[in-house]
């Protein structure tokens, strides 16, 4: 990272703990990062309320007021940009972004994902993972590519099923375990830098 602090962008669809677990972290100047605009695919959800308590810009971009899917990412895209982030943060963003997006931020927007990847990729990995069996999922944060979750891998932590788990005890296990990593990651991201050769992400310049 060139800029002490590293600016965020954080993109977020719905509850925001983990988008809270950054700003927290950010509260402390010593974390070399901070939050500086928080975007969303949708309104009134607390993820954009929690950045605007916090009196963090905020911005909206609903597919459906695009005329397509391209230009709601080029929108995306644009106003991502005006804020000028050195790293993008998909927390709990419930849209694939797409190629114009992709191009902008390319290798320096990352996202977190409920399982241990590559198992369980999409939309419903604590759900996936409790019907398959494992005794063992996670969580991981990754360098988003053109796939569903299939990017270089930044950090991963593991998380034990329990046996009278449901969907939402596991997720909420998992959440736990998420915010702390994304936490450690993206602080260390900031204030480290990083590098990514073919799909192995190291730490340090
Ligand atoms: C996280 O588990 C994220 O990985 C998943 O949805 C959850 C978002 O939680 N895609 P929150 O909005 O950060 O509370």
């Amino acid at each position: 990272m060139t800029r002490s602090p590293a600016r965020l962008v954080v993109l977020v669809s719905g509850s925001g703990t983990n988008l809270q677990a950054l700003l927290d972290a950010c509260a402390d100047p010593s974390y070399g990062a901070a939050v500086v605009a928080v975007g969303a695919d949708r309104g009134e959800i607390e993820g954009l309320a929690r950045a605007e308590r916090a009196g963090i810009a905020t911005f909206v971009h609903r597919v459906k007021e695009f005329e397509s899917r391209e230009a709601w990412d080029a929108a995306l895209a644009d106003t991502v940009a005006s804020y000028e982030p050195d790293v993008v943060v998909l927390a709990g963003f419930m849209k694939l972004v797409g190629a114009t997006f992709l191009e902008r931020f390319a290798g320096r927007t990352v996202n977190t994902h409920p399982a241990l990847s590559p198992s369980f990729p999409g939309m419903h990995g604590p759900a996936d993972a409790l019907a398959y069996g494992v005794k063992v999922t996670g969580c991981t944060l990754f360098v988003v590519d053109a796939g569903v979750d299939t990017g270089p891998i930044v950090a991963q932590t593991a998380v034990p099923v329990e046996d009278d788990d449901t969907t939402e005890t596991l997720h909420e296990r998992i959440k736990v375990a998420e915010r702390q990593m994304l936490v450690e990651a993206v602080g260390r991201m900031a204030r480290e830098g990083f590098t990514i050769d073919d799909r192995r992400v190291r730490f340090g310049s």
